[in-house]
């Protein structure tokens, strides 16, 4: 079985990261999206938030797991039987940090990663901005899942 794994913070997930999931979706036999448990990092939404909103916006891929991992990224691959990583790769900026977790990834563990260009209509996209734009009432429609949409503005709300 040829099974990929997407990882990330996913803080929320956007349609940029649904793109390149639905697109590993179409080329692996399984699509293991990790979520990354990161106690010093301070997140809008808690990894079971994020784990559940994953689930849903994924659900009409039968080939697609979410699972959370903290430590090492190379640790998780090991212990689930993988042997590589996809990322989405928006711009060159992107590129010289990307480049530097494969080429460590597979110093440390011989986990490969691939590259996949991102959709030119996300390639500026990120959770960040997302949740910049969003908490100053800017609007995001498009850039998340409908799902998340609404879970934005709710937790945004809250917090005012
Ligand atoms: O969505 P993000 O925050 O850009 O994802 C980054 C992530 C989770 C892919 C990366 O930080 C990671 O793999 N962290 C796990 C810790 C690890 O393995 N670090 C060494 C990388 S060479």
């Amino acid at each position: 079985m040829q099974r990929v794994v997407c990882p990330g913070s996913f803080d929320p997930v956007t349609a940029g990261h649904l793109d390149i999931i639905g697109r590993a979706a179409g080329l692996y036999d399984e699509v293991i999206v990790a979520v990354l448990i990161n106690v010093t990092k301070k997140s809008l939404f808690t990894v079971d938030e994020r784990v559940e909103m994953l689930g849903q916006v994924t659900a009409r891929y039968g080939n697609v797991r979410i699972e959370r991992f903290h430590g090492l990224l190379v640790d998780f691959c090991a212990a689930n039987g993988i042997t590589a990583v996809i990322k989405g790769l928006r711009a060159v900026s992107d590129f010289e940090y990307e480049m530097q977790m494969a080429q460590m990834n597979y110093r440390m563990a011989k986990v490969e990663t691939l590259f996949m260009t991102t959709n030119p209509l996300y390639s500026y996209l990120s959770s960040s901005l997302v949740k910049e734009i969003a908490r100053y009432g800017g609007d995001v429609s498009g850039l998340v899942p409908e799902l998340v949409l609404g879970l934005l503005r709710e937790r945004l709300a809250e917090e005012e």
